[in-house]
Formats: structure tokens, sequence, C-alpha cells
């Protein structure tokens, strides 16, 4: 798909469909009496006729042949227009993909100057327009077989045209921005859509040493053998009960930033999570191929921060395992020693999650970061707190959770912070060891985070983002079909472009 901006032309090609905003109670036709009086005509119509009011997801298309810009036209209601917000704007844009789709409208024009209300600035409004073409227009159809009677994929092409000749240079650097975020997020969303009898361990750690040799950025994988030796037995042994080898990737962006310090990425990278002996109900376990969401946004993430330049050195590191029951499961009960040397009592193989990050935050230490952050699909408790409306947030750092939260709400990526105070550690002090990985069943979010920060390399900011619940849509939404919807990259892009040490 093409997302572009130019001056309206009153001649020239025709798109299939030209789409025009509308606000409730706007009298004023003016702008698209000029670009079809015949047009204007049958919306006024229809709006005198209450057909059409102009409320938030309303539309009104009529289809002449004859029309100038497009044989069909179509309004779209976008509710008061004072009260028009980034989070409406991206619905309406979303939806209006959808009717193009529906439609079959390989190429679509639309007046950019129509859908500006309320105190969505015309920059943002351009790149939300140019974010979520993509993220709206986004299927993932590796395994379906073509049919003849396919259409083209629509719509392909997104024109959208200003009167305001002058906005085109300004605005087009920003659009150019959201595309690479966009795309970002797509590659993320194909990743993980991915099953686990493809999208195993060494296949992801293949896919972001591609990634890292096209964004021209390092890529270190660390295999069995190396995990042996350095210790790494909390990813050992979660990998254990399958037959694939597990990986550690470290990717590695802006090394001549380094002496301005480092922020850390860690991602969980459970590419199918079984339960292992622990086991899950197979109802809706088909979902656990999601459980690499975490791995997969750092990583894709990566790539974006290359495409952008940030002036910001960020390692990225991504453990990746199969939580399975083949080969020599870990049985419950087991006592691993981890990198750092703490023993943990593995007392349900289903809290897999944090044994791998665990060594992941704790090789952190490596890079002597200024900061961490870890993303990862950890608890079901998170989702059935926060649904899939909200990712929960917690850490050591306020002033870092309190810029991650806002990046969250300016992106449309929400957090929500939970407490993370020393008493609820009290219950994962294990008996015959250091540790034990799971709770005593309640404040499951909290405890696993607590399990988290044991790991954490002293006096370093962390701060932990709990996807469970956000990660794929159980059904198709505005933004995305059904599936994987690439949370996480959007957040990390803002968070990191607004890096400041003293955030
Ligand atoms: N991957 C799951 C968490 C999860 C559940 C993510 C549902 C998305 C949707 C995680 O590894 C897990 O199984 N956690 C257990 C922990 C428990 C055994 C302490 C859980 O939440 O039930
Ligand atoms: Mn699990
Ligand atoms: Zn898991």
């Amino acid at each position: 798909m093409k997302v572009s901006l130019a001056g309206l032309m009153k001649s020239g090609s025709k798109a299939d469909l030209f789409v025009t905003g509308y606000f409730k109670g706007e009298k004023d036709l003016k702008a698209l009496k000029k670009i079809d009086p015949a047009f204007a005509k049958a919306a006024e119509t229809a709006i005198s006729k209450k057909r059409f009011e102009g409320k938030t997801g309303e539309s009104f298309s009529s289809y002449q042949a004859g029309y100038r810009q497009a044989p069909e036209m179509l309004l779209l209601g976008l509710g008061e227009k004072k009260d028009l917000k980034a989070a409406s704007l991206r619905k309406a844009v979303g939806t209006l993909i959808g009717l193009a789709n529906g439609r079959k409208a390989v190429k679509v024009r639309v007046l950019l100057d129509s859908f500006l209300g309320g105190e969505v600035a015309v920059e943002e409004t351009a790149k939300i327009f140019t974010e979520l073409s993509f993220l709206a227009a986004y299927r993932f159809t590796h395994y379906k077989t073509p049919k003849k009677e396919d259409l083209p994929k629509a719509p392909e092409s997104i024109e959208l045209v200003t009167e305001k000749k002058e906005l085109v240079s300004r605005l087009r650097p920003a659009m150019a921005r959201s595309e690479k975020i966009a795309k970002a997020v797509l590659l993320a969303r194909d990743l993980n859509n991915e099953p686990g009898n493809v999208m195993n361990p060494p296949r992801l750690a293949a896919e972001a040493k591609k990634l890292a040799t096209e964004k021209k950025i390092s890529c270190k994988v660390l295999g069995l053998a190396e995990l042996k030796k350095l210790g790494m037995n909390g990813i050992l042994a979660v990998n254990q009960g399958s037959v694939t080898p597990p990986a550690l990737i470290i990717m590695e962006h802006g090394k001549e930033y380094k002496n301005q310090g480092t922020v850390c990425l860690v991602g969980k990278g459970v590419t199918f999570d079984t339960g292992g002996i622990s086991i899950k109900p197979s109802k809706g376990m088909e979902e656990m191929k999601y459980d690499k969401s975490g791995a997969i946004a750092v990583i894709a993430t990566m790539g974006l921060v290359a495409d952008l330049k940030l002036p910001l050195h960020i390692v990225a590191l991504a453990p990746c395992v199969e939580n399975n029951v083949a080969a020599d499961p870990q049985r419950p009960g087991d006592i691993i020693r981890m990198y750092n040397g703490k023993t943990v009592e593995v007392l349900n193989t289903d809290a897999e999650g944090r044994l791998i990050l665990a060594d992941a935050l704790s090789y952190c230490a490596e890079f002597k970061p200024m900061a961490i952050i870890d993303a990862a699909t950890l608890t079901g408790m998170c989702h059935h707190t926060f649904g899939d409306k909200t990712c929960g947030i917690l850490g050591t750092d306020q002033k870092l959770i309190d810029a991650i939260q806002k990046a969250g709400e300016k992106v449309g990526e929400r957090c929500w912070q939970l407490p993370l105070w020393e008493e609820y550690g009290e219950c994962i002090k294990s008996h015959h060891s250091d540790l034990r990985n799971t709770g005593d069943g309640y404040a499951g979010t909290i405890t696993a985070t607590m399990f988290l920060k044991e790991f954490v390399p002293e006096k370093t900011p962390w701060v932990h983002l709990d996807i469970a619940g956000t990660v794929c849509c159980t059904a198709n939404r505005f933004d995305c079909p059904k599936g994987a919807n690439g949370f996480g990259v959007r957040l990390f892009a803002e968070v990191l472009s607004s890096w400041s040490p003293k955030v």
C-alpha cells in the first residue's frame, strides 16, 4: 500500500472513492461544492432529510459515474468538531479503510482538510492517517491459498489531498516517519501470527539476523552451547522440554552514542507455551503462539530505531524458548541455579516466562544500562485485570514509569500501574531454595514482577510491562484484524524517541 500527500487537483486522474470528513452540524459545504457541486448537492439533501447527521462512525455515500474525483463519493461522520481527539480520529481512519475495503476501492482519495478538528493539529492528523491506513489494511494471508476470483488487495493507495498546498512539504517528513513506525508494527504482526511449528526459537533468531542485516545493526545469537557455558539455567530449564534449541537474541543499535548511556530492552520469547508438565487446558491454548510477543516487539523496535536513526545506544535481549513437554521437561519441584547465582524452585512449569526473563535481565549488567524496560506476556492475571485495553506497568523508577505511561496515552497503547511493595515479595521465598517461581495464588501479576526484580542488576532503573492481555485481537478491530496486533512497538518508539536520561 501507498499513502501519499498532494495538493488537490480539480481535474486529473480519477480515484475509485473520494472521502470527505463531516462534523455534526457543519453548515458550510463550501469545500465540497468546489470539489464537486453535484455531490455537494446530494450531501445537502441527505443532511436536510436527516439521512446523515455526521455522528461518529456514520457514513453517507453516493455513486454516479459523472462525479469529478471518483465515481463514488463518501462522507464520513466525525461527531462534534470541538470534541475530535486523536483516539477518535484513529478510529475514523480505521473505519474509512474498512469502508474502502468493503467497496473494493483500490485507489482512495481523501480530503485531509475536512478531518481537521478539536485539538488534533494538522501534523498529527497526517501522521494518524498514514499510520492507521497501514495498520487497518493489514491482513495475514500467508497460509491462504489464492483463488482465481480474488480481487486486487484494496485499498492499494490512499491519496491525501489538501487545498492548502503549503502543507505538503511540511507534512511529508512526519508522514514518512509514521510509515516507518507502521511498517515495524506490521513486521511484528507478521512474525507473531506465524504459528509455533514455524516460528520457533532458531527461526525467530534467523528473522532477527535478517532484519539486523537489512537495517545495518548488529545481532548476536547465543545458542545452546553458549547458554550452557554462561550458566543461563533459567532459559535452559524451560527449553529442556523441547527438541528445538533455545536462543538468546541480542541486537544493538547506536554504539556511537554509548557514552551517553545505554537502554536495554528485554522481551519474553516463548514461541509456544504449552505450560510444560503443568500443562494448560486445551481450550484456547492456540493463543499461546502469541507468548513470543514481547521478544517480537523488541526485535521489531530495533529495526525501527535503526530506520529512525535514533541518537541513542539501545540493546535488545530476547530470550527465546519453547515451553513443551517432549525431550526431558522440567518437573515441578526442580531446583535450578540461575545465571545470577540465585536458586529457584520450579513449583509450576507454566510460570516459565519469569525464568527466561530472569537470566536475560541479569545479563543486562554486561551493558551497564542506565535503564531496562522489559515486555512480556507474563500473567493470565494481568489479562483478567485489565482485559485487552491496557497493559500492566510496574517497576523501580517512577519517573520512567510516568514517561512510559504518558507515551502510551499518546500512541494509543495504554499502561496502568500496579504497586511493587516489598510485602509482595514474601510469598516467592522458598523453603528449599532462595526463590520459588509462583506466589500464593493472589496478586499474580505483582508477585511475578517481584520475582523478576530479584534478577535486575542492582541500582538499575527498571520497568516491566505485562502485555498478556493487549497483544492480540480476539476479533476484528478497527485498526487490526483478528490476530497479533504488534503491541509495544509504537510505545517503545515513542519512549525511545523522546528519551532523555532524566525522563
Ligand atoms: N504465557 C502465560 C501468561 C498468559 C496467559 C498470557 C494468558 C496471555 C494470556 C504465562 O507463561 C503463564 O502461564 N502464567 C501463569 C503463571 C502461573 C502458573 C503462576 C498464569 O498466568 O496462569
Ligand atoms: Mn506459561
Ligand atoms: Zn508463557
